[in-house]
C-alpha cells in the first residue's frame, strides 16, 4: 500500500510502504506526525490488511472523507484513491506493487508560511554566511550558462527572460541539491536569486515595503533600511559583489548614465522617481555602495506635515505668505532631515502664473504647477568631458526668463549665481543647504561663494547673502525619527561690523522625551514681528497678526 500526504501549502510526502497499524497525530508517539495545532496528539488510528484500509477517528476536530465527518471511535473503511482529510492535510492510499515493513516515525515536512517574505530574519550569522556562499555559487553557475549581458533590462520583467532564468535556476538547484542545507527554503532561495538576476535583488522587497523610506547598501552583505524613521540593519544580502554591481548598472544604464572605475560615482533615479546614489571601488572601500531615497507613494502636503508635528499651523501659514510675497528662502538641515520634501511642499504655494525653473542633480521635486521647466545636471562622459554642473544650469536658467529659480541643493560655487539671481529680479527663489543652524548655513554660504573661484572680499559676500536671503527654515531629524522645523528666522541684513543679523520668528522648544522615546515639545512664536509685514500689507498680501502671538 502506498500513502501520499499532501499539505494545503503544497508540501508533499510519499510513503511507499506503511505499517499494518499506525497512529496519525500532532506529535510523537504518533507514527505519522502532522505538525498543526488543529490536529490532536492522537488524531486517528489506521489499519491496513490485505489491500484494505480502515480508520478510527480518535480526535476532537474530526476526520473527513468526501466532505463527510466520520463517526468518532468507530472503525470505518477507507476507499482507495480518495483523500482522507485530517486538519490541513490530505492522505491518499493507493495499492503499491511491493509492500515493505516500516516502523520508524515518519515526519511530514512542516508547512511553509508563504506570506512571510523575510525568512532570512530568523537565521543566525553562520547560516547567513553559509547561504551567502551557496548563492554565490548559484549565481556563478547561472552566469556560466546564461549570458546576461545582452539582456535589455529596460524591458524589465520581460516574460521570456523570467522563464529562461526560472528554468536554469531549477536545473542548478537540483544539481546542487546535496550542497544546500535542509533549513534553506528552496522556493524562497529561487525567488531571491530570480529577483537578483532579472530585478533589483534584495532591494525588490524593500521597494515594495511602504514602511521603508530609505535603503542603504554599504557592502554586499550589509544592508540598512530606514523603517518608520528608524535605521535598522537588515539580514538580507546580495550573493556577491558582481551581483550587486550588475544591479547598480541595471539602475543607471537605462537613464543614460554610467558607472565604472573611471567614473565611480553616480546620481540616478528609479522609474518611480526614487533617488539613487551609487559609489563603487576604488572610492568605496568595502565594495559597491548604494543609497536609495524612496519616492513615497503618497506625496506629502502641508497638512500631512502639520499632522506629523513637523510644524504648527501658524508656521505653515507664515511660510505660505512668505512664498506668495516672494521672499527668498533657504531650507537648512542635516542629511535626510526632510529639506527636499519641505521645499517641494512650500514651492507648491507659488502662484500658477509664475514661470518656475527647477535645477537638481537628480530630479526629485514634483511641483503641481504646469509652467515648470525641470533641469538636471549631467556628469562627465568617458573622456571626462561634457559635465554640466548645477552652476552651469543656474547661469543658463537666467537666460530663460524665469520668475523663480529653485535649486534642489546648493553645495558649491552655484551659491554665488543663486544669490545674484535672488538679488536681481528673481525674488521668491528657493534652495536648500546642509547645515545645523541658521547661523551655520550663513557661514556655509560664504564658503560656497568662495568655492565659485571669484575673488570677492568677505564683506561683499556677506552683503550678497544678507540682501538675498529673506528667510531661513531650519529642519532636523530628531532622536525618535521625526522631522521637525526647529527654527524659522528672518535675515535682517548686516550690522556695522558686517555681521549678518538674524531674528527668530518661530522655534521648537523641546521639553524632553516620553517613555516611548518620542520627543515632547512645542512649536512657538517668539513674539518677534517680521520686518516685512508692512511691505506685504502694502502689496495686498494678508498676514494674520495672531500668527505671531506667543
Ligand atoms: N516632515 C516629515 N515627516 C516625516 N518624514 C519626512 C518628513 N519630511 C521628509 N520625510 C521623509 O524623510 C526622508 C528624507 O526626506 P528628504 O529627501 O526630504 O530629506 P533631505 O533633507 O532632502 O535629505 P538629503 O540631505 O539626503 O537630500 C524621506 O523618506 C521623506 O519621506
Ligand atoms: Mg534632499
Amino acid at each position: 500500500m502506498k500513502l501520499t500526504i499532501v499539505g494545503k501549502d503544497g508540501t508533499r510526502k510519499e510513503l511507499k510502504s506503511i505499517p499494518a497499524e499506525f497512529v496519525v497525530g500532532r506529535e510523537a508517539p504518533a507514527q505519522i506526525v502532522l505538525p498543526s495545532s488543529v490536529i490532536s496528539r492522537s488524531h486517528a488510528v489506521f489499519q491496513v490488511k490485505d489491500g484494505h484500509v480502515w480508520v478510527t477517528d480518535t480526535s476532537s476536530n474530526g476526520v473527513f472523507i468526501e466532505k463527510k465527518r466520520l463517526e468518532k471511535n468507530k472503525q470505518t473503511p477507507v476507499p482507495l484513491g480518495k483523500p482522507v482529510i485530517i486538519g490541513e492535510y490530505a492522505m491518499v492510499f493507493e495499492p503499491a506493487q511491493v509492500a515493505q515493513k516500516q516502523s520508524a516515525v515518519i515526519e511530514a515536512e512542516k508547512p511553509v508560511k508563504k506570506e512571510k517574505p523575510l525568512t532570512t530574519a530568523d537565521f543566525s550569522e553562520e547560516q547567513l554566511d553559509a547561504l551567502s556562499g551557496i548563492r554565490d555559487q548559484i549565481h556563478k553557475r547561472l552566469l556560466e550558462t546564461l549570458d546576461l549581458r545582452w539582456v535589455d533590462f529596460t524591458a524589465k520583467r520581460d516574460q521570456e527572460l523570467n522563464e529562461l532564468v526560472s528554468k536554469r535556476l531549477d536545473m542548478i538547484l537540483s544539481q546542487m541539491s546535496a550542497a544546500i542545507p535542509k533549513w534553506v527554503d528552496r522556493k524562497l532561495l529561487k525567488k531571491e536569486m530570480q529577483d537578483e538576476v532579472v530585478g533589483l535583488g534584495p532591494l525588490e522587497d524593500f521597494l515594495r515595503d511602504e514602511d521603508v523610506s530609505e535603503i542603504m547598501v554599504i557592502s554586499k552583505d550589509q544592508i540598512y533600511v530606514e523603517q518608520k524613521g528608524k535605521i535598522v540593519e537588515s539580514k538580507k544580502r546580495f550573493s556577491s559583489n558582481p551581483a550587486l554591481m550588475a544591479i547598480i548598472e541595471r539602475i543607471v544604464a537605462p537613464i543614460g548614465k554610467r558607472i565604472d572605475e573611471s567614473s565611480p560615482l553616480v546620481d540616478a533615479r528609479l522609474k518611480d522617481g526614487s533617488r539613487v546614489n551609487a559609489i563603487i571601488p576604488p572610492l568605496a572601500l568595502k565594495g559597491p555602495c548604494l543609497t536609495i531615497r524612496k519616492f513615497g507613494t503618497k506625496r506629502l502636503g502641508i497638512d500631512d506635515m502639520i499632522g506629523f508635528g513637523t510644524l504648527s499651523k501658524a508656521m505653515a501659514k507664515f511660510l505660505e505668505v512668505c512664498v506668495k510675497g516672494k521672499k527668498n528662502i533657504i531650507i537648512s538641515g542635516g542629511t535626510g532631515s526632510g529639506k527636499t520634501t519641505l521645499l517641494n511642499v512650500i514651492a507648491s504655494f507659488i502662484q500658477p502664473d509664475d514661470r518656475i525653473i527647477t535645477i537638481e542633480d537628480a530630479a526629485e521635486l514634483r511641483l503641481p504647477q504646469r509652467h515648470v521647466v525641470t533641469l538636471e545636471s549631467k556628469p562627465a562622459n568617458v573622456e571626462g568631458k561634457g559635465a554640466i554642473t548645477i552652476r552651469d544650469l543656474v547661469k543658463n536658467a537666467l537666460r530663460m526668463r524665469p520668475d523663480r529659480i529653485i535649486v534642489g541643493e546648493c553645495r558649491g560655487g552655484e551659491a554665488l549665481d543663486m544669490l545674484q539671481a535672488m538679488n536681481t529680479g528673481h525674488a521668491g527663489s528657493m534652495t536648500t543647504g546642509h547645515a545645523n543652524s541658521p547661523e551655520d548655513i550663513l557661514r556655509r554660504l560664504e564658503t560656497m561663494v568662495l568655492m565659485s573661484g571669484m575673488d570677492l572680499p568677505i564683506r561683499a559676500i556677506r552683503d550678497q547673502i544678507g540682501s538675498a536671503i529673506g528667510i531661513i527654515v531650519q529642519q532636523s531629524r530628531l532622536s525618535d525619527g521625526s522631522r521637525k522645523i526647529m527654527k524659522i528666522s528672518e535675515v535682517l541684513g548686516l550690522d556695522d561690523e558686517y555681521n549678518i543679523l538674524l531674528e527668530d520668528v518661530f522655534t521648537f522648544e523641546q521639553k524632553g522625551v516620553d517613555a516611548k522615546g518620542k520627543v515632547v515639545g512645542k512649536h512657538m512664536a517668539t513674539g518677534y514681528l517680521p520686518s516685512f509685514l508692512a511691505d506685504f500689507k502694502a502689496r495686498g498680501i494678508e498676514v494674520p497678526e495672531d500668527l505671531f502671538k506667543v
